[in-house]
């Protein structure tokens, strides 16, 4: 697909599909072999389920990312193309393949297998800062599954902020729950932080939002926080006042997966609009909600009217 017009948001993140099988006869066993009555391929990964939904809310997206020159990597071209991702600067790594998740569904539980692959080697030297200060804004997500760049974060954000963009981060869980990184090297050259409650309290070493919020103060007093809190909703700070942004509650939910990434893209949809803080979580709760009605992480955003529908149908709220 050939894309003129210069991206509103250049997505950095990760790039995996997700093998799903379903209705399995047995959990595995070494030495066994078990079958499963179901199967499905799709885009997996949390930074790719945040640029589709965000371009299908209307703003221009491209992403930048690693993959290999494998049928998986078809796969992850195909699905953000569909959606009008522009993929021009995806890069097609010769030595590594594509990431992926295997995901066995058993019941209500799952056990998941992953292969990091290509995306672990996205490096800064990979990035065209040319390509970039065409955009208006840089997002990137899931700090831990990307060990390549993941040093090099503060140096991205502050050439990307001295380009003229604005900044935002979701950091994502960390697998290996040691949540090794330094936030007063990170957070200053960032406008917009969006990790969920679990992920800032492990992140600030603290046991309270408060506490990690004054923690925050004193290290990047301008940032933007948003913390959010699942069915809770989600919280805002900046200038020194919190808000809390109740959910439009789902009593109904299909499924959660890329409720968060759905949530940031509404967020930044606003704060694109030039909308204040409370508008942006109230757009984001509202995308949030739209997502678990529908299932996977992409399910509900195939266009902007069938988002707007669902918002009115579900949740009495125009989009
Ligand atoms: N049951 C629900 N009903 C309505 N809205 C919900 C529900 N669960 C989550 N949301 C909305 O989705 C937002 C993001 O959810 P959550 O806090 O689970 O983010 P996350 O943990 O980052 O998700 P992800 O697993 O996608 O990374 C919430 O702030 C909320 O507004
Ligand atoms: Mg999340």
């Amino acid at each position: 697909m050939e894309f003129n017009t210069k991206p509103d948001v250049v997505v950095i993140g990760e790039l995996n599909v997700d093998i799903i099988l379903n209705q399995i006869d047995a959990f595995p066993e070494i030495g066994k072999e078990i079958l499963a009555q179901g199967m499905n391929i799709t885009l997996g990964s949390s930074s790719a389920i945040f640029a589709s939904n965000l371009c299908t809310l209307g703003s221009g997206v491209a992403f930048i990312g690693k993959i290999g020159k494998d049928s998986f990597a078809s796969v992850v071209l195909e699905s953000l193309n569909s959606k009008s991702v522009d993929t021009s600067h995806v890069i097609q790594s010769e030595t590594v393949n594509t990431g992926a998740t295997i995901v066995l569904n058993y019941d209500q539980d799952r056990a998941m297998v992953t292969y990091p692959g290509a995306m672990e080697d996205l490096r800064i030297e990979d990035i065209d800062f040319g390509f970039l200060s065409t955009a208006r804004h840089l997002h990137f997500s899931s700090i831990f599954l990307q060990p390549g760049i993941c040093e090099h974060l503060p140096e991205l954000f502050s050439k990307a902020k001295s380009l003229g963009l604005t900044t935002s981060l979701d950091p994502q869980w960390d697998p290996a729950e040691k949540w090794e990184v330094d936030l007063s090297n990170l957070l200053p050259a960032l406008d917009i932080f969006l990790p969920n409650k679990a992920e800032f309290l492990l992140l600030t070493g603290t046991s309270s939002m408060e506490e990690g919020i004054a923690m925050i103060k004193e290290i990047a007093p301008n940032l933007t926080l948003v913390i959010k809190d699942g069915s809770n909703g989600a919280y805002g700070w900046n200038y020194g006042k919190l808000v809390h942004q109740p959910a439009f509650l789902n009593t109904d939910v299909i499924d959660c997966i890329g409720a968060g990434d759905s949530f940031n893209a509404g967020f930044i949809h606003e704060f694109l609009k030039g909308s204040l803080l409370k508008k942006c979580l109230k757009t984001g709760a509202l995308t949030g909600a739209v997502s678990t009605t529908r299932p996977g992480g992409t399910g509900a955003f195939d266009s902007v009217e069938g988002v707007s529908k669902i918002a009115a149908e579900n949740f009495k709220m125009t989009l």
